[in-house]
């Protein structure tokens, strides 16, 4: 089957609808762009025919395919963009000579699945039609072109809304935009296309009808679930699909043993995976690349982008998690904030309103409250007390700090870094600490405390009681 098919993907509109300086296929539903989401269920078929029709800011349609790691496509310019029957004659030289039979998919169907691509695929070969029509029965099929049946259930031709009679527009069987054609016969054809009077476009759409009308067979092969080709034309449509793509890698989680709570309101990307057992609380949104362990526990409202996250991991609700690594068995939150390096090592403890940057947190360790850890080593079984600073930044350059094995932190320390605290060392609370400590002392840095008694009273009987109704 790969030799025989061509597959052009049209992707060179601007969007008009979408009222935005970003060309439409650019857009993001899922955790992909539309035109990504497209060359995706193309790839499952055909690996190296694959050609991208491109013209509004093609540059960016291009960089963004070749970001998101997908090789070997070709792209074709269409310099002016006069519809999508022009778009095709703009691949003509390199489509005409590709191979046999062309499938053309619109680039703003993110939904369509490579299985229901294969079945139509398989349905054009059996029916011996010259161009077959993925169509779909929609209970509102406004703004879609119309199938019209011919005799014996063939199709005569597709009308464009906008053109299309009152009669017509009661039609609820809609062109998907994607076809097989046999591609000789299409750009054959294509040269009887005329500019729509309306709307001064090149349709590919009126391929069909002249193919009928020059006595061609051309089937229609209806898709089983109507929502898989939903074209996405403005962002109400953009939104709409993007709460189905979520709905369905929800769906392939739960059935894979993951407990959604409140799935509706969860927003997974698809290059994250999720461990049996792993229960995920409402709001939470896992972004990017992205690996949960088994038996985790994800907490109301996290945010988890681009992270790794062990076996029997607790975050509790309300944590911003970024490229970052929990080991099995730890727990985070809530309110905590991991950034970019954070690595928290197995059981070890990160609480409320606790900040970690390129840091690394031993096995054990807890940094419970209030505490900002950023560029540091801190080994294992180490305390790190409520308020605790590492003091990693002049103003000019970042400093480490490294902390070693069961090392006790008290509250409110500053650690001025570069530092070292040793192993099985102590720092008294409220410390402000410049020099490195050595393993098994105690450093106090703080300045000792006066105390004057009765000071409270004499001053009262020095000045009279400030008028506090000022
Ligand atoms: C098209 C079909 C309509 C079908 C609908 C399905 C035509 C005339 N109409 O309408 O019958 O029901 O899709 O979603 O084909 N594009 C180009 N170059 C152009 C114009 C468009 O590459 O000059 C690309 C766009 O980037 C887009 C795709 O073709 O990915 C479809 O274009 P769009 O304007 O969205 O067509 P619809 O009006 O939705
Ligand atoms: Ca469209």
């Amino acid at each position: 089957m790969k030799d025989r098919f061509a597959v052009a993907i049209l992707a060179a509109g601007q969007g008009t609808r979408f009222r935005s300086r970003r060309v439409k296929v650019l857009h993001s539903a899922g955790g992909r762009t539309l035109v990504e989401h497209v060359v995706r269920a193309a790839r499952e078929l055909s690996s190296d025919n694959i050609f991208v029709i491109v013209g509004h800011q093609a540059d960016a349609v291009m960089a963004s395919l070749k970001e998101s790691g997908i090789k070997n496509l070709k792209f074709i310019h269409q310099e002016e963009q006069l519809g999508t029957g022009h778009a095709l004659r703009a691949g003509e030289r390199e489509l005409a000579k590709a191979a046999p039979r062309l499938l053309v998919i619109c680039g703003d169907t993110p939904l369509l699945t490579p299985d229901t691509l294969r079945k139509f695929v398989v349905a054009h070969r059996r029916s011996g039609a010259v161009a077959t029509v993925l169509s779909a029965e929609m209970d509102d099929p406004a703004g879609y072109g119309r199938i019209v049946r011919g005799s014996h259930g063939t199709v005569a031709a597709i009308v464009e809304h906008k053109s299309a009679s009152a009669e017509q527009r009661k039609i609820r069987e809609v062109n998907s935009g994607i076809y097989c054609f046999e591609t000789k016969l299409l750009f054959d054809a294509l040269k009887g296309v005329k500019l729509d009077p309306l709307k001064k476009e090149y349709y590919l759409t009126d391929v069909i009808g002249l193919l009928a009308r020059r006595g061609h067979r051309v089937a229609a092969y209806q898709a089983a679930d109507a929502r898989e080709v939903i074209g996405i034309n403005d962002r109400a449509e953009l939104a709409r699909v993007d709460g189905l793509l979520r709905q369905r890698k929800a769906q392939q989680l739960m059935l894979s043993g993951v407990t959604i709570f409140a799935p509706e309101s969860v927003r997974i990307d698809p290059d994250v995976s999720v461990g049996t057992d792993t229960e995920i609380e409402p709001g939470v949104m896992l972004l990017g690349v992205a690996s949960i362990g088994k038996n985790c526990r994800l907490g109301a409202y996290s945010v988890i982008t681009d992270s790794e996250l062990g076996d029997n991991v607790t975050i509790r609700p309300s944590c911003v998690i970024t490229e970052s690594r929990i080991a099995k068995g730890a727990s985070v939150g809530p309110f905590a904030h991991l950034r970019p390096g954070a690595d928290i090592g197995e059981q070890a403890r990160v609480g409320n309103f606790v900040e970690v940057k390129k840091a690394r947190l031993g096995r054990r360790s807890k940094a419970s409250h209030l505490t900002y850890l950023g560029d540091a080593t801190i080994g294992n079984d180490v305390n790190v007390g409520c308020g605790t600073i590492t003091v990693n930044y002049d103003g000019a350059h970042k400093h480490q700090t490294v902390i070693e094995d069961n090392a006790f932190v008290g509250s409110g320390a500053n650690l001025i870094a570069p530092v070292r605290i040793g192993r099985n060392a102590f720092v008294a609370a409220g410390s402000t600490i410049t020099d490195d400590v050595p393993a098994n002392a105690l450093a106090i840095g703080r300045a000792r405390q006066t105390t004057k008694p009765g000071w409270t009273t004499r001053r009262k009987k020095k000045a009279p009681a400030r008028d506090t109704r000022k």
